[in-house]
């Protein structure tokens, strides 16, 4: 649990025309008492400041009362230019969290010429109102589930084509639907029900607008980088007020077409659309790197060894646990604890070390199990959140954006993974739950919400930013929306793995971030390719660039 000391609420309202409707609009300014964050409650790696920040919770309608954000601020190091407002993506993840944590990376990255501000939007952690979405208990949450794919995940082997499992999973199905609609009945019951339509990017959006307002000046450029779910944030809030692009940089992009245009469950299949790529890279430098740096591979074997093992392993573990009911390594821990991975190379050595010793416990799995732990960040990352609550936040702000519910059914949404299991990923297709998966059966949608055009001409030119292998935001999305904006975005990209440009070092896209930062110039090719750095290693002794190397990406 993150906490924010931070001065007194003063605001001071102004009347001015608002929002282009024509019309007079009351709007609240506030100003802003940076102090410094509690040190009991905001653990950061650099000197931080932390503030509160009011808002209304409906822009259009000032009598739905008042919220507030919860503010963290990094100050530039050297000659200030403005602010450089930050979301770390989710949505729902803290962005105070997060730049406490990654304010050094941020300030190197950026060139520390702007301070550097995020928040707790809407929804999210318990310093901003509305706070956190807790729609039941932690213990409420486990009966409430029992016995259910929320808990369990979806188990399926090979390509998901053996019809014991699709029974299996078709069994779930009215119970699931009728489980989801009574969450959401839930959600709208619990104290955070009446504010489920004051969440969502637009009001997010117009936030970041009033912050810029009162940080840099009433109408001043907005200068902004939008990591993941963050991209969404930015391409709405470019397109909402073209007039105020100053510097904007959409790093590992969504489909912003998908969010406008169809059910929220049917963009997964394209979210996912380059995680088995990022798998092969992960398999590639493993054997690249061979057994004495990565555990998991022998003397002589290829990328494709490798990823037999794991297909083996994962359907070993699979097949114990159809045998018997339970195993301490179940195959959904494999492929989660994959997935996680492929977010981050970072991690790909000591996880392989992990995988090894998994490995050996699946292998007597048929035998009677002990229990064995894997860590799995998925559902950990989020320190914001009280102890004994399930937050929905996530879920909360995907669906506040979401269209409107068609009479989807549980049983159509099964049919969907289904057919993205075989068609796109078989290693993640089936992951269960996802955020999108709530939205045809959530109660609640938001008061705005933004649905293009995406092609406003913009004040100032958009740098877009996309990996050539990103397990969650595939580049072709980056290239889609650069596509979109047409002479309002340049693209780059990354020649590398994980999820957005952070995973990996690259110097040639830090120089152009900080060249677009700082002396406002973005390179005159369209699609730019940059390289990650030869020693930002995958493994001891293997670069990226031997790896993109040795597979066909084209
Ligand atoms: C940030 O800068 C402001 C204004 O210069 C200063 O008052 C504040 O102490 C600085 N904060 C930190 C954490 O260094
Ligand atoms: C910024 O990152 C570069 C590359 O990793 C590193 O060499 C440099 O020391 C970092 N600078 C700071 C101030 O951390
Ligand atoms: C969880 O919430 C229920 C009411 O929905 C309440 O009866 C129960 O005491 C709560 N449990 C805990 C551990 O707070
Ligand atoms: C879950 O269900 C099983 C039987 O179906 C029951 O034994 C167990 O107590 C339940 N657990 C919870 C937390 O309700
Ligand atoms: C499973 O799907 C993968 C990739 O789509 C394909 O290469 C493989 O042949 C399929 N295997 C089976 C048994 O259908
Ligand atoms: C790999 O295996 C060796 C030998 O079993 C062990 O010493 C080493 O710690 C393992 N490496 C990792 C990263 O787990
Ligand atoms: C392992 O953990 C599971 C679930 O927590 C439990 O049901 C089982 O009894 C444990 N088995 C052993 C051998 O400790
Ligand atoms: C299955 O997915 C593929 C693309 O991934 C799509 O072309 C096809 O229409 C889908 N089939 C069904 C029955 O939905
Ligand atoms: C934006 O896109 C629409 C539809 O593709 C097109 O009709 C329109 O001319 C575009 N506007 C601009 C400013 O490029
Ligand atoms: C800064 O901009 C000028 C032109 O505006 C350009 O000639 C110069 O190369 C740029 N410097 C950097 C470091 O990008």
């Amino acid at each position: 649990m993150r906490r924010v000391r931070a001065g007194g609420l003063l605001s001071i309202f102004l009347l001015y025309p608002g929002m282009g409707m024509g019309k007079l609009t009351e709007r609240v300014v506030t100003q802003v008492n940076w102090a410094p964050c509690d040190p009991n409650f905001v653990f950061a790696n650099a000197p931080v400041d932390c503030a509160f920040f009011q808002i209304p919770l409906d822009y259009q309608d000032v009598s739905a009362g008042i919220g507030r954000l919860s503010l963290i601020k990094v100050n530039a190091t050297g000659q200030r230019k403005g602010t450089l407002f930050v979301n770390p993506g989710g949505p729902g993840e803290s962005g105070v969290s997060y730049l406490a944590f990654s304010a050094p990376d941020i300030l190197n990255t950026t060139g520390g010429n702007y301070d550097i501000v995020s928040w707790d939007p809407r929804g999210v952690g318990i310093d901003t109102v509305p706070n956190e979405i807790l729609c039941l208990n932690r213990s409420d949450y486990t009966a409430f589930f029992n016995g259910t794919i929320e808990q369990t995940g979806i188990q399926w082997g090979g390509n998901f084509t053996d019809p014991m499992d699709i029974a299996a999973l078709d069994a779930q199905a009215p119970v699931m639907e009728e489980k989801y609609k009574q969450l959401g009945q839930k959600c709208m019951d619990a104290a955070s029900g009446t504010t489920l339509k004051y969440i969502g990017t637009a009001a997010n959006a117009r936030d970041m607008a009033a912050l810029a307002d009162a940080l840099d000046g009433l109408g001043s450029p907005v200068n902004y980088w939008g990591i993941s779910y963050g991209t969404l944030l930015g391409a709405w809030f470019v397109n909402m007020f073209p007039d105020r692009v100053g510097h904007v940089i959409l790093d590992g992009v969504v489909n912003i077409l998908d969010t406008a245009q169809k059910q929220s469950f049917l963009s997964w299949g394209d979210k996912i659309h380059d995680a088995d790529k990022v798998f092969q890279g992960f398999t590639t430098a493993c054997a690249l790197a061979g057994p004495s740096v990565c555990n998991v591979t022998s003397e002589g074997w290829s990328g494709t060894d490798v990823m037999h093992l794991f297909d083996s392993m994962i359907d070993a573990a699979h097949a114990a646990e159809v045998k018997n009911g339970w195993v301490p390594v179940p195959s959904n821990s494999l492929r989660s604890a994959l997935f996680t991975v492929m977010y981050e190379p970072v991690l790909w050595q000591s996880y392989a070390g992990e995988f090894a010793r998994l490995f050996k416990t699946v292998q007597t799995e048929w035998a009677p199990p002990t229990n064995t732990s894997i860590q799995s960040r998925s559902k950990s990352r989020r320190q914001s959140v009280p102890q004994d609550g399930v937050s929905f936040a996530e879920a909360a702000i995907y669906c506040a954006d979401g269209i409107d519910s068609d009479g989807t059914t549980m049983s159509g949404l099964f049919d969907y993974i289904v057919n993205v299991t075989r068609t796109v990923s078989p290693l993640i297709g089936a992951t269960w739950p996802i955020d999108a998966f709530y939205c045809s059966f959530w109660p609640a949608r938001a008061v705005e919400r933004y649905t293009g055009p995406f092609n406003k001409t913009l004040g100032n030119k958009v740098l877009v930013i996309g990996n050539t292998a990103d397990p969650i935001t595939p580049f072709r999305q980056a290239k889609q929306l650069a596509d979109l904006m047409g002479s309002s975005a340049t693209l780059i990209r990354q020649n590398g793995f994980g999820h957005a440009s952070l995973a990996q070092r690259s110097s040639c896209v830090t120089n152009v971030i900080q060249a677009y930062l700082n002396n406002d110039t973005l390179p005159e090719d369209d699609c730019t390719m940059c390289e990650v750095d030869d020693d930002d290693e995958l493994f001891t002794g293997v670069t990226t660039r031997e790896v993109i190397a040795q597979l066909d990406f084209s």
